[in-house]
């Protein structure tokens, strides 16, 4: 998180968090994770606000631009649409793939 000076998601990603870590009832979450990163959120609606988010729509190079301004990297946490746009305007040079186990209680017998 240290490289990483901005940060944008699609709004499907962004109502995902906002929903499953139910920050708009502990935002200081959004914080802990994020805090001190330019974060956009891209949408076409008018979307619940949590401090340190802004908010914008259509060609996705300007907004990759504002945040790569501070030399640091820009990170596209999500989802497939956002980073398919992203992707066909040769913004991406860099997938970090993570593999997450999981277990489930059958398995734990
Ligand atoms: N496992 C992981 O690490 C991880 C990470 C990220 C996401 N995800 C998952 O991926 C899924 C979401 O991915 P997704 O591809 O369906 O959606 P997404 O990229 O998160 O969001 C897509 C939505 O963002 C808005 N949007 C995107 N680009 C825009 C633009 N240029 N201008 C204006 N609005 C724009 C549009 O919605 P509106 O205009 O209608 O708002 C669009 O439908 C979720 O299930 C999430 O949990 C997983």
């Amino acid at each position: 998180m240290a490289g990483i000076g901005g940060i944008i998601m699609g709004s499907s990603t962004y109502l995902w968090i906002l929903d499953h870590e139910q920050v708009l009832e502990n935002p200081e979450k959004w914080n802990d994770w994020y805090g001190g990163k330019d974060c956009v959120v891209m949408t076409t609606r008018s979307l619940p606000e949590v401090p340190g988010v802004r908010f914008a729509q259509g060609d996705v190079r300007p907004v990759h631009a504002s945040l790569a301004a501070s030399g640091k990297d820009v990170w596209a946490a999500g989802g497939g649409d956002l980073v398919g746009q992203l992707t066909d305007h040769g913004l991406v040079d860099e997938l970090w793939i993570s593999v997450t186990p999981s277990t489930t209680a059958s398995s734990c017998t």
